[in-house]
C-alpha cells in the first residue's frame, strides 16, 4: 500500500467516523428562530389554530439548512411556486378531513380559499369573507 493511498483509506475512514458520507436530514429548529426574519408571518399566524409548537416547520419544513444558509429559499417548502396537489399532500399531512374531499380535486388547492398569511376572514383562515355553515 502506497503513502497515497493510505492517506485516502484513512481520510475515509475519518469521513465515515464523523458521519460526513451520510447526508444529513435538517434539523427542527422551532419557530421562534424564524421570528428574527420573518416577523410578518409570526404575527399573522400568532392565535390561529396553527400556532403551536409545530407552527413554521410544520407547513414548511425542517429550517435548519435554511438557517445555516442565511435563508437560502431552494431549502424550504414554498405554497406559492407548489402545484395544487403539492399544496394538498402537505396540508394532508395533518388534515384528512372527508369533507374537504370536495375542495380537494383538479387545480384547485388548499391555498385557493384559504390563507396562512393573507386571510381576510381569521376564522377559518379564508380569503375572502365568507357566510360558513358550522363545521
Ligand atoms: C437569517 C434570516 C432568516 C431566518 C432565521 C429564517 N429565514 Fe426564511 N428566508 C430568509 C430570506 C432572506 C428569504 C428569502 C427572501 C424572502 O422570501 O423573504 C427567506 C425565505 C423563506 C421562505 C420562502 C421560500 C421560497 O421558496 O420563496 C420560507 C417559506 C421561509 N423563509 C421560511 C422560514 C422558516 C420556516 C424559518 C424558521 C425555521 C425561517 N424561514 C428562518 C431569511 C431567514
Ligand atoms: C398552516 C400552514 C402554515 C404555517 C403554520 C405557516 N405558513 Fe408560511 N406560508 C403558508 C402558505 C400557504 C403560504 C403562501 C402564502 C399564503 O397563503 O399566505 C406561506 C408563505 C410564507 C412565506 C412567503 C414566501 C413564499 O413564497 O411562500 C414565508 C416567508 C413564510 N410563509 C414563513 C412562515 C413562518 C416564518 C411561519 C411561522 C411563524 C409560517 N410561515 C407559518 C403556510 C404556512
Ligand atoms: C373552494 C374553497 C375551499 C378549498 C379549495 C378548501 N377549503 Fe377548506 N374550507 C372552506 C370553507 C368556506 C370553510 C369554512 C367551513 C365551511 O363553510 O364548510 C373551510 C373549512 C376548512 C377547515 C375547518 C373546518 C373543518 O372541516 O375541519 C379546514 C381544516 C380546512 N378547510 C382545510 C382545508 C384543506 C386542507 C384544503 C385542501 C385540501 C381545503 N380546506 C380546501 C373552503 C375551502
Ligand atoms: C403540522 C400540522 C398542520 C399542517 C401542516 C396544517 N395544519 Fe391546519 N390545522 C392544524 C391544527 C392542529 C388545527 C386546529 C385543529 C383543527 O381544526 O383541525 C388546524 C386548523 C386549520 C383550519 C381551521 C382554522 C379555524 O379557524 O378553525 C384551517 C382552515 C386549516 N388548518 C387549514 C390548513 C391549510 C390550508 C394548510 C396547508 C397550507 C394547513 N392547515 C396545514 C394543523 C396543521
Amino acid at each position: 500500500m502506497t503513502k497515497g493511498s493510505l492517506l485516502v483509506v484513512c481520510s475515509f475512514l475519518a469521513a465515515s467516523l464523523l458521519g460526513q458520507n451520510t447526508p444529513q436530514l435538517p434539523k427542527s429548529v422551532g419557530k421562534d428562530a424564524c421570528t428574527r426574519c420573518h416577523q410578518y408571518e409570526r404575527r399573522t399566524t400568532a392565535g390561529t389554530p396553527h400556532d403551536d409548537a409545530k407552527s413554521c416547520e410544520g407547513c414548511h419544513g425542517e429550517g435548519e439548512k435554511h438557517l445555516k444558509s442565511g435563508g437560502d429559499t431552494s431549502t424550504m417548502f414554498s405554497y406559492r411556486r407548489a402545484t395544487a396537489e403539492e399544496v394538498r399532500a402537505r396540508c394532508g399531512q395533518c388534515h384528512q378531513n372527508p369533507s374537504m374531499e370536495k375542495h380537494s380535486q383538479g387545480d384547485v388547492a388548499c391555498t385557493a380559499c384559504h390563507s396562512s398569511h393573507h386571510y381576510v376572514q381569521k376564522k377559518y383562515l379564508l380569503k375572502t369573507e365568507t357566510e360558513t355553515k358550522p363545521v
